[in-house]
């Protein structure tokens, strides 16, 4: 099979590959650059590349600060090619702030979800950026089309649709998750044809977000109807992802039965490792935390077990103590650390 390109409002790419925002500072701009050199969408995750170790004190404008520069770093890797674009979470407490900024450092694409991104329309305005949500059910895409319709006159440019296997942060509930079978990728494809037929958006590009690590993976979706992939967790070991290498080889040496679901802060449930801080919160104790800046909206510090943003960073900086892991269900396709090339270079073998 030959592979498509991916064509999303005015972008194209050669590779029907988006590569997930992966917050905290996985996705930053060296891999979101490499990828797009490479012939796919690149995605910045805005999560937790403020300061945030400092405190409260200018949490948002350290946020947009560092953002702004990261993007503008991201796009000279680039050389002017395209398309670079965010991922910015509902659940942050400066999501519109972080909208705002993507907007002005002109960013070719916004992928938002962790929540439904409904005033997403109103904080880009008429800006030429492509909108792309990210969904776990037909009922949820259909919140989000009927809203922007109705709201803003504006139609999705393509939608995520993000299984029950795949990594980080999932849209459905713990049942669902131990029964993946009555959510599986056919079945939402179908959800979500569905809308896109009431609702007169045919052609709209659908992108297949769980478990992709090669070829074979990419055309199992494509035939399935998807246009295109999304995927994270095989990107996380990459040279030019953002964190520290101690915690990509932590990835490396994962195995399948480390995987586990748990209740996130975020107030959705995670797929990570059974790290040393995921054992200790699976028996109740709570991590000693303050929280003097509230980057989440739904995170309530009084119950929670752990900060997720202290806990991100301490893997981003290499603490594998401390650290949390998220993960996906294929973890165990990796194997190494590897640049992003050699994993587009192998797309172009049949
Ligand atoms: C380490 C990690 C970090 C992630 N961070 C984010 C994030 O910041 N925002 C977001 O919307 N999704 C995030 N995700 C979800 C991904 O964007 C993506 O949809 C998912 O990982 C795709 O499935 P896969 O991991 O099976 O490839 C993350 C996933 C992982 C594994």
């Amino acid at each position: 099979m030959k592979l498509p390109a991916l064509k999303i409002r005015n972008l194209e790419t050669k590779y029907p590959v988006i590569q997930a925002g992966m917050g905290v500072r996985i996705g930053m701009a060296e891999l979101s650059s490499a990828v797009v050199n490479c012939g796919g969408f690149g995605t910045i995750a805005s999560v937790g590349i403020g300061d945030v170790e400092r405190g409260k004190i200018r949490f948002v404008e350290e946020c947009n600060e560092n953002f702004a520069l990261e993007l503008k770093k991201a796009r000279e890797l680039c050389g002017g090619k395209k398309p670079l674009g965010v991922n910015v979470m509902v659940a942050l407490s400066n999501y519109e702030e972080i909208i705002r900024t993507a907007v002005a450092g002109g960013v070719d694409f916004i992928i938002s979800g962790a929540g439904l991104p409904l005033p997403l329309p109103e904080y880009v305005g008429d800006a030429d950026i492509a909108l792309i949500p990210v969904i776990s059910s037909g009922r949820a895409f259909e919140v989000v089309v009927k809203t922007w319709l109705r709201k803003y006159n504006r139609k999705p440019d393509a939608v995520i649709v993000e299984g029950p296997k795949c990594g980080g942060h999932l849209g459905f509930t713990m049942e669902m998750i131990e029964h993946p079978e009555t959510c599986s990728m056919e079945i939402l494809r179908k959800e979500i044809q569905d809308v896109i037929a009431r609702y007169n958006l045919e052609g709209l590009p659908m992108i297949a977000a769980e478990e992709v690590a090669c070829r074979a993976d990419i055309e199992r979706f494509l035939r399935m109807g998807y246009d295109g992939v999304q995927i994270g967790t095989y990107f996380i070991t990459t040279e030019e992802a953002g964190i520290d290498r101690r915690s990509k080889q932590v990835f490396v040496d994962a195995k399948a039965e480390d995987v586990v679901v748990i209740k996130s802060p975020v107030g959705l449930p995670v797929r990570v490792l059974k790290s040393p801080l995921v054992q200790r919160v699976l028996t109740g104790e709570r991590e000693k935390f303050t929280c003097p800046y509230r980057c989440l909206r739904s995170c309530n510090p009084a119950k929670s077990l752990f900060c997720i943003a202290k806990a991100l960073l301490a893997t981003w900086r290499g603490d594998t103590d401390n650290g949390l892991y998220m993960v996906g269900c294929n973890i165990e396709a990796v194997r190494k650390i590897y640049p992003v090339k050699e994993f587009f270079d192998s797309l172009d073998r049949e």
